[in-house]
């Protein structure tokens, strides 16, 4: 297929090295160079990972000529700032999920990328893995009959340690933003799948989040939303509290479960399964699906095959820019909801005492 694609990471934290893995089976990429706001940390890193080029600034990274595309990693408040950076010099980009803080900002990130003419993909990696395009067939060809309910679950339990990405506020920490954009991705992605169309995005969205007294951020949350086609979904999230986590898809003819449907394991190939339990029939029916490599691979890939077509989005059910702004739009709604706005997305008026 031509030439590799030649990809630099920004950031050097800990999904960029799933990543770095990943993009080691991938079949259109291979590892250039690493940077780090830490210049011994990306020597540790880029000899760890094989990555021949090493930065100690991000800046130094995006100056390199021979870097084609780059994925970023920052924690969620730095995506806008070096995505719009990456897009001016000229880099593809895959930016980690949530692609911004806000729908707003990721407008001005999606501009960028459209005025560059660079390729741009929220790093929604199990959109990539075939499990999902599976579901997504699954409800096209109505194998449940009408979609009713979609219930929607990802969290995990993290200790509070004020300062990390995941409790900090300056750093846009909490559910709803780490773990909630993956739960309200795939109630859109299935509300849409059941009209033929890769999303759908919700007309309400209600929810009611657990905000942590000191830092303010969502400790756990849900959510509720209703489709223009009549569905209605239930999205669960949290950092702070371990849930049963899963997807579950009820119609008027069975129904449908996915034990795992993030696909998170970092560090290998992991097939999918999806249960049907048709309508008066004894026993759920088990689909394996079949994956030969880590979703990150399978991410790397999709990014690559379409930069060499000269994409500048990806394909469905893959996030394009449409299914982003939709994506961010429900989780704005979901957090104002639950009445959390970040400090930095105070007004000063809204900040004074
Ligand atoms: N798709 C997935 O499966 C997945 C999983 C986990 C996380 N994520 C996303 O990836 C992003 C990073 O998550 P992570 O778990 O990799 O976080 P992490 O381990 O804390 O790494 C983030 C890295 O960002 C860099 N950084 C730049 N500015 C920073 C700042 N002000 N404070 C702290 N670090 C800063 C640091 O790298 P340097 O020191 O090298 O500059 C740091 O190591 C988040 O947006 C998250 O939502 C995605």
């Amino acid at each position: 297929m031509g030439t590799r694609v030649r990809w630099g990471l920004l950031a050097c934290g800990a999904i960029a090295k799933a990543f770095a893995r990943g993009l080691a089976d991938s079949e259109t990429g291979e590892l250039l160079a690493v940077a780090s706001r830490d210049r011994e940390k990306a020597e540790a890193f880029g000899r760890e990972q094989g990555a021949p080029r090493r930065y100690g600034r991000y800046e130094d990274l995006l100056a390199d000529p021979d870097i084609e595309a780059v994925y970023i990693s920052t924690p969620h408040p730095g995506h806008a700032e070096w995505t719009i950076r990456a897009a001016e010099a000229g880099k593809h980009i895959l930016c980690e999920k949530p692609l911004a803080v806000n729908a707003a900002e990721a407008e001005t990130m999606i501009e960028a990328a459209r005025q560059h003419h660079v390729f741009l993909m929220e790093a929604y990696m199990y959109r990539c893995h075939p499990q999902t395009a599976r579901l997504a067939q699954l409800i096209r060809e109505g194998v449940i009959g009408q979609v009713g309910v979609i219930q929607a679950v990802f969290s995990f339990a993290s200790k509070f340690q004020p300062a990390s990405r995941i409790w900090n506020n300056a750093l846009a920490g909490g559910g709803i933003l780490d773990v909630g954009g993956y739960t309200v991705s795939i109630a859109r992605l299935i509300a849409g799948a059941a009209e033929g169309r890769p999303f759908s995005d919700p007309v309400s969205v209600g929810g009611h989040g657990m905000l942590h007294p000191e830092t303010g951020v969502d400790a756990w949350a849900v959510g509720t939303m209703r489709f223009p086609n009549g569905i209605l979904a239930a999205v669960s999230c949290g950092v702070g509290l371990a849930q049963e986590n899963g997807v579950r898809v009820f119609g008027t003819e069975g129904r449908l479960w996915l034990p795992n449907p993030f696909a998170p394991r970092r560090d290998a190939a992991e097939p999918g399964k999806i249960f049907l339990l048709r309508r008066g029939a004894a026993a759920p029916v088990e689909m394996v699906v079949p994956a030969a490599a880590t979703s990150f691979t399978y991410e790397a890939d999709v990014c690559g095959r379409a930069i060499r077509a000269g994409r500048r989005e990806a394909e469905p059910p893959a996030m394009t820019w449409a299914d982003t702004l939709g994506n961010l739009r429900a989780q704005d709604a979901w957090r104002a909801a639950v009445g959390l706005t970040y400090e930095f997305e105070k007004t000063k008026r809204e900040r004074a005492p």
